[in-house]
């Protein structure tokens, strides 16, 4: 086992895989979760630009903003000790050119104190990755659906399903691995491909509706702890019912206060 106290570099991550050890990543949004996840030995904190659907409301990805991704990192970094923590690069802040990449990830990375930024896409974003990686900035790669662009991919499918797909996807990670990506992302790949992908490579895979062969899991926080109850892809496990334990709790607490048993005497201050 990784020793759970020392902090999670690009390095450890490769020995991981070397050692068959399972790497394990959440996303997260803010400090008081960053302490927790921290204290539970999860390995890398990934402040996806999911945050923008997920706690912001949006329908998509797209229109989250580099401010919103640095203020989200800047307290997630606050609250983590161990983890690595990792921002995700929101569209159109490192696709327009290498320099405004160079310079936003910069940005980021100052900031944030964050450890590595990720961007999504395959051989189009090589060349910025590894002119990242020249200047010093860990990058982790992302394939398969890439939700800056579900329009063009028609929506949140599953991707590589016929031979043509696959085999771009493995192209793809071959260009990341060479570009100097230090780990992939796999999102919504048939487990098969994502295997074949993962014993390719000399970087972790980490996958999120990519079956078990990765090597490692990704989920976004407030799903697996039952807190967005609407969204029930087929990949996700839930591992907590907290949206069931607010509503108790709020109702509880509406009911004690409208009916004058809260607060009480112990909660109180006699002078
Ligand atoms: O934005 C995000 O949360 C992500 C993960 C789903 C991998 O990119």
């Amino acid at each position: 086992m990784a020793d759970e106290r020392k902090p999670v570099t690009v390095v450890e991550l490769v020995a991981m895989k070397q050692r068959g050890e399972r790497i394990v990543v959440l996303t997260c949004y803010d400090a008081l979760f960053a302490r927790l996840l921290d204290a539970a030995g999860v390995d890398i904190l990934l402040v996806g630009d999911s945050v923008n659907q997920v706690l912001a409301g949006a329908d998509t990805t797209l229109s989250a903003t580099l401010d919103q991704m640095i203020y989200h990192t800047k307290i997630v970094r606050r609250g983590a000790a161990r983890p690595m923590v990792v921002c995700d690069m929101p569209f159109l802040s490192y696709q327009v050119s290498r320099e405004e990449a160079i310079r936003n990830a910069g940005r980021v990375m100052q900031e944030t104190g964050c450890h590595a930024v990720k961007l999504e896409g395959g051989a189009p974003v090589a060349e910025t990755t590894r002119a990242l990686v020249n200047i010093g900035i860990p990058v982790m790669g992302h394939l398969g659906l890439t939700p800056q662009s579900v329009h063009a991919l028609g929506g949140y499918r599953v991707q590589g399903r016929d031979e043509r797909s696959a085999e771009r996807l493995r192209a793809d990670a071959t260009a990341l691995e060479e570009a100097g990506a230090f780990a992939i992302v796999l999102e919504l790949v048939p487990a098969p491909l994502a295997s074949q992908i993962t014993k390719s490579l000399t970087i972790p895979t980490i996958g999120i509706g990519a079956g078990p062969a990765c090597d490692g899991q990704v989920l976004v926080l407030p799903d697996m702890l039952g807190l967005n109850e609407p969204f029930t892809p087929k990949f996700l496990k839930r591992y907590a019912a907290l949206a069931e334990d607010v509503r108790e709790a709020v109702t509880l607490y509406a009911a004690e206060v409208r009916e004058g048993r809260y607060p009480g005497p112990e909660h109180s201050f006699p002078k």
